[in-house]
């Protein structure tokens, strides 16, 4: 997606914010475009925290995920989450992100929804939160773990 396209997105969104939004729809995009992966965590604020400068590794992030779901309103991308699973016992809900002007209207909710039913309802769903979400996850029903521990990568977001 080019910057004048961003430009038109951010305008309608701010524009419809308070007001009417678009129906949102959901689907699975295992072959969703780096660019616009990228652009939904900028406008999300998730950009902070993950490695968007570097192109060759978000284009892996993309590549071996395993279930890549985006919401779009009007075919624009307003939410995406991405997760690693083996669709049999656990999956990992690495990113999930919705943008600014389009979020606390459920598409978070629904996202993390679809991304267990892809995955399988009969998979742990697990996951790390930013510390901006970490009130939501909690508000959205899920069990926090006091037992959760990382070996970090040299990469530090
Ligand atoms: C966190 C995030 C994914 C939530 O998505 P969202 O679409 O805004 O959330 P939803 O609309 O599904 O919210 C569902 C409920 O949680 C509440 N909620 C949303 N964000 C919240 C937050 N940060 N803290 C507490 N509650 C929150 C909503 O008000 C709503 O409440 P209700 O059901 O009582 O009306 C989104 O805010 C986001 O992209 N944040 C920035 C990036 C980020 O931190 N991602 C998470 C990485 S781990």
């Amino acid at each position: 997606m080019g910057a004048s396209q961003r430009l038109t997105v951010t305008h309608r969104a701010a524009t419809r914010a308070g007001g009417t939004m678009p129906d949102v729809a959901y689907a699975l995009e295992p072959d969703l475009p780096p660019e616009e992966f990228v652009d939904v965590l900028r406008r999300s604020t998730l950009a902070e925290r993950r490695p968007v400068d570097d192109a060759d590794t978000i284009a892996a992030m993309l590549a071996h995920a395993d279930v890549i779901l985006t919401a779009r309103a009007e075919g624009v991308l307003v939410g995406a989450s991405r997760a690693i699973t083996d669709f049999s016992y656990c999956t990992y809900l690495s990113d999930l992100a919705v943008d600014g002007a389009f979020q606390r209207r459920g598409i978070g909710r629904e996202l993390i929804r679809r991304t267990h039913e892809a995955a399988g309802r009969q998979t742990t769903l697990i996951l790390l939160s930013a510390p901006a979400a970490e009130a939501y996850y909690p508000h959205i029903g899920m069990e926090p773990h006091g037992s959760c521990w990382l070996i970090r990568g040299k990469r530090q977001s």
